[in-house]
């Protein structure tokens, strides 16, 4: 199965950062993780057309069989840079958490190890225009993480609590495949869906370099465990700072365009539409 999974803060150090580098290590036979990033992306506002970028992790997303959210706790909630990432997926034409198997994690530095966050992390996603499907009961809550997560190793230092966790991930990879008939349901609900006669392989996000991380960034090397490169044949269709999309021709359909002539308009972008989010409420 493949997994995405969000890390919930802008956060240069974060423990919910290395737990889900922890997951995608310990679980590696049993399903791929795909980590996302949200800690350069523009904070939401309605009157804005979603980047480029929105859109992809979106898609990515919806081809996704179950996202995993890694939640730290600001004042007994979730952070501002999460609640941002949510209000872009909510918002536009694509709804990508719609019958979206959703496992919920977090860590905090406070006994309660984000309870509170995640209970209203529980509620966001059954908002309409989410429609998440969140793993009911199954709370991992990591807490004091400074005493059970090492920041160096990304490491795990307590055997119950990884116990717990494998129980939890058992039961949510369970869950995944039985919602996986409408799984993908997340769909544009205002228009068809793009159809692909693009020459579009693959998408990728990354960081182009290091060098390219914005001054300030929260992503360094020492929260980025691996720097993506571009492939070989890639257009980059766009780039910001410290992240670039791209995209990969496929070589054997007829009339592939050239390499470099993507733009954003035609790779389809998630677009802002007004009447989508607020007509549904
Ligand atoms: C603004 C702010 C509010 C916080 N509120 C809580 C809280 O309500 N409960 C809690 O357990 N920890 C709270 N903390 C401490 C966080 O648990 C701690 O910063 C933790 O490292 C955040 O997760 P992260 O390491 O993944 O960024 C707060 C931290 C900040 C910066």
């Amino acid at each position: 199965m493949n997994f995405v999974a969000i890390v919930g803060t802008n956060a240069r150090k974060s423990y919910n950062r290395k737990l889900l580098w922890f997951m995608k290590k310990h679980f590696k036979d049993q399903v791929n993780i795909e980590i996302i990033e949200i800690a350069d992306l523009p904070l939401f506002n309605e009157d804005d057309e979603a980047p480029l970028r929105i859109g992809e992790i979106a898609r990515s997303i919806q081809a996704s069989d179950g996202v995993i959210i890694s939640t730290p706790e600001y004042d007994h909630s979730i952070t501002a840079a999460l609640k941002s990432f949510i209000e872009w997926m909510s918002y536009g034409t694509l709804h990508p958490f719609t019958n979206k198997p959703v496992m919920l994690v977090g860590a905090s530095l406070g006994r309660q190890g984000t309870n509170n966050a995640q209970e209203h992390l529980r509620q966001i996603m059954d908002a309409p225009g989410l429609d998440a499907l969140v793993l009911p009961g199954n709370q991992f809550l990591v807490g004091p993480a400074a005493q059970i997560i090492d920041m160096t190793t990304e490491e795990l230092t307590d055997a119950n609590t990884i116990g717990f966790l494998e129980t939890i991930m058992q039961h949510f990879i369970r869950f995944a495949s039985l919602l996986q008939p409408m799984c993908g349901e997340g769909v544009d609900r205002t228009k068809p869906a793009p159809t692909s006669d693009t020459n579009v392989a693959t998408v990728n996000l990354g960081y182009a370099s290091l060098d390219s991380v914005m001054p300030g960034s929260p992503l360094d090397e020492d929260t980025i465990p691996t720097i993506i490169q571009p492939a070989a044949n890639a257009a980059i269709i766009e780039k910001g700072d410290g992240w670039w999309v791209e995209k990969t021709m496929l070589t054997d359909k007829v009339a592939a365009p050239v390499v470099g002539t993507i733009t954003p308009a035609t790779a389809a972008p998630v677009e802002a539409d007004a009447t989508t989010g607020a007509s549904m409420f």
